[in-house]
């Protein structure tokens, strides 16, 4: 894994670390931000988490990179921030940056800021930087146990709820903070009706009797890899159902699991100390989760096919 590791979460930059700014590639060390930033003082910016990997075929590839940029300029629009720059450029340079750094398995941080600006005031340019890192899974690779957040998600209705701001990110530090001072892995945070919402940094799904529920758009963040769980399901056969569901149902589920580009797909152990029925291995959520490390290393379907049950074989084939 390199140097650059530094136990559980990498170090993010060294002296010779190269990241994008503004159309030109420059040492992250030697460079700096305005500390007049509207960003910096009220939270006003939006990002984006992507991954690459190394491929099997020993390639690197950005993992659905044109929907994830295409969700930074959806985040930027909806804040009202000009946005000026185009997918591909955006692609382009990722891969540059990955290239600069010798990187492939990386985690990858595209930030749009806001210039110095200390009013309410609309602006009239954004400044864009792409940072690359080694990192990994965001959540570990053991089950989790999870806590029930005394947060709520931010009520719609009162911010963007779709798009990725990085202001929207003090009640998911919030909400992980207090979860972690109780002993626990990771929060689970309800929307503002009570209903169960997303962790701090991932989308979740429950599974009960082979089929997988999870909470609709509106009041989560509109996670890429729920949608590629949601692909996953279609391609494996597998039942899956987007509904609104209380804590209480959760806690009689067979399994539950987070996911998202930093986390990947993580299964729980508890949630509030309640075990869930299932063994991990004997879940379709654990199928889901072989199948994304698939999708995600371009191994193919006749993985999924050697992997699935019988019954997913069938469909597969
Ligand atoms: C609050 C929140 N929900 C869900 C997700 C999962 O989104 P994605 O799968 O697009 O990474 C993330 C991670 O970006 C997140 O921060």
């Amino acid at each position: 894994m390199g140097e650059v590791w530094r136990g559980f979460m990498a170090t993010y930059y060294n002296e010779k670390t190269v990241i994008y700014l503004n159309g030109e590639f420059v040492k992250a060390s030697e460079t700096k931000m305005d500390f007049y930033s509207q960003s910096l003082h009220y939270g006003y910016a939006v990002f984006e988490g992507i991954r690459s990997y190394k491929t099997v075929s020993g390639e690197t590839k950005i993992f659905k990179a044109v929907e994830h940029y295409e969700r930074l300029k959806n985040s930027a629009v909806a804040l009202n921030m000009p946005y000026t720059y185009s997918v591909d450029e955006l692609i382009d340079a990722t891969y540059e940056v990955l290239k600069r750094n010798n990187l492939q398995d990386a985690y990858i941080r595209p930030v749009v800021y806001a210039p110095a600006n200390m009013s309410f005031a609309k602006n009239t340019e954004s400044f864009i930087v792409i940072e690359a890192w080694e990192m990994a899974p965001f959540l570990g690779d053991k089950l989790l146990r999870i806590m029930t957040s005394s947060f709520q998600r931010p009520n719609p209705k009162g911010f963007k709820i779709e798009a990725k701001a990085t202001g929207h990110y003090v009640n998911s530090i919030l909400a992980s903070q207090e979860a972690k001072g109780k002993g626990y892995d990771e929060a689970l945070l309800t929307d503002m009706n009570g209903c169960v919402a997303e962790g701090p940094g991932a989308n979740m799904f429950y599974e009960r009797n082979g089929k997988l529920f999870t909470p609709p758009l509106g009041n989560i963040l509109p996670g890429i890899t729920r949608a590629t769980v949601l692909e996953i399901c279609d391609e494996l056969g597998i039942e899956v159902e987007e509904k609104s569901f209380r804590v209480e149902e959760l806690k009689t589920a067979d399994a539950a699991f987070f996911c998202g580009t930093a986390a990947e797909v993580i299964g729980w152990e508890s949630l509030d100390d309640v075990k869930f029925k299932k063994e991990w291995n004997d879940t379709v959520s654990r199928q889901v989760q072989l199948a994304y490390k698939d999708k995600v290393e371009e191994r193919g379907i006749e993985a999924k096919r050697q992997r699935g049950t019988k019954a997913q074989r069938e469909v597969i084939a």
